[in-house]
């Protein structure tokens, strides 16, 4: 059997197109229900995905709530069969949206999950700064991600994913560890809400922004994730040379960070047009030619110079202007 390991010593990535324990990644072009019946039970270390939020997009056409949440429970029941006993499933949801009133969807998902078996490890909050400007009520800024596992004996490498400590230096102030240093030399705990926000300290910003314009992981796709949010799953809820799968693939960002950790992954994606970009970008990550933001990098900080960040003269009052 060829491992993964073994293919990227040489360079060569092998992507088959259905299902095979021995390639490293599968790329499947076909409806997610049907090629998820097909697959092994107790396969896949982490299911992770974005599945469609029901609100048209381009990918989708819009359901009845009930009719939508009756397919993704089927969907749900296949992931549930071909999960490993000691893998996870994640989730990522956002708003459905009907008549300006919104439907959070992870407060719809959790009773499905749950109601086969699956126990809530966290419900992580992402907020990014990028998105419509609502007019009729706030402009949406986080999603949610559910992080479900099958059983109780479970992979969790925190080591793995701490991010830098805020006061690295902080010593235990009474006790018997009195003078010690307190925190953890491979830092904190990223904890459940994972932000934009700026942090006040040096080589702290950690966040993850989501993927639009000018990141450079941009394709035609309209709502890909950003790698790196992938690979804190797959870094911390996998090991090496494990199974990572995303029913619902769009252009490859899950499978993408799988290969970067040494994992193998596959996706399953109706639509040509994706699964052709998901191997172009594989190609161009096996050739070190695809651009992605590192995990971890700081967000861009403005100077408050930039010719947008100036208020538009139209806007300044006679007054101001002279
Ligand atoms: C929210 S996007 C996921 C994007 C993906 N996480 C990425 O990083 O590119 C949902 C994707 O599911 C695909 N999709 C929708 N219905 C599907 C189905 N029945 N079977 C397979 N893929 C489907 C859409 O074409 C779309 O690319």
């Amino acid at each position: 059997m060829s491992s993964l390991f073994d293919s990227l010593d040489e360079n060569i990535i092998d992507i088959s197109y259905s299902f095979n324990q021995d390639s490293d990644i599968v790329l499947c072009n076909n409806d997610t229900l049907e090629i998820l019946k097909s697959l092994p039970d107790n396969s896949f270390k982490l299911i992770i995905s974005s599945p469609p939020y029901n609100i048209g997009k381009i990918y989708e056409k819009k359901i009845d709530l009930n009719e939508y949440l009756s397919w993704q429970s089927r969907i749900i029941t296949e992931m549930y069969r071909v999960c490993c006993e000691d893998g996870s499933i994640v989730w990522q949801v956002g708003n459905y949206i009907d008549d300006s009133e919104i439907f959070p969807l992870d407060v719809y998902f959790y009773p499905i999950f749950k109601n086969i078996g699956m126990k809530l490890r966290n419900r992580i909050i992402w907020h990014f700064d990028h998105g419509l400007h609502a007019s009729k009520r706030f402009s949406g800024r986080y999603e949610v991600l559910l992080w479900f596992t099958k059983s109780n004996n479970y992979t969790f490498n925190l080591d793995s994913v701490r991010i830098p400590s805020k006061y690295p230096g902080k010593r235990h102030y009474k006790g018997e560890k009195i003078g010690l240093p307190s925190g953890n030399p491979l830092g904190k705990n990223p904890s459940d809400f994972w932000t934009l926000i700026e942090r006040e300290w040096e080589n702290g910003i950690v966040d993850i922004p989501n993927v639009k314009a000018n990141h450079p992981e941009k394709t035609e796709h309209p709502c890909s994730f950003p790698i790196e949010l992938i690979e804190r799953f797959v870094l911390a809820l996998t090991n090496e040379n494990d199974w990572v799968l995303d029913p619902f693939g769009g252009v490859g960002s899950s499978v993408i960070a799988a290969l970067k950790r040494n994992r193998r992954g596959m996706m399953i994606e109706k639509e040509k047009l994706y699964i052709e970009i998901s191997e172009k970008r594989i190609k161009d990550f096996q050739n070190g030619t695809l651009k992605t933001r590192p995990i971890g990098k700081q967000i861009y900080k403005p100077s408050g110079h930039e010719k947008v960040a100036q208020i538009p003269i139209e806007w300044l009052s006679n007054s101001e202007e002279k």
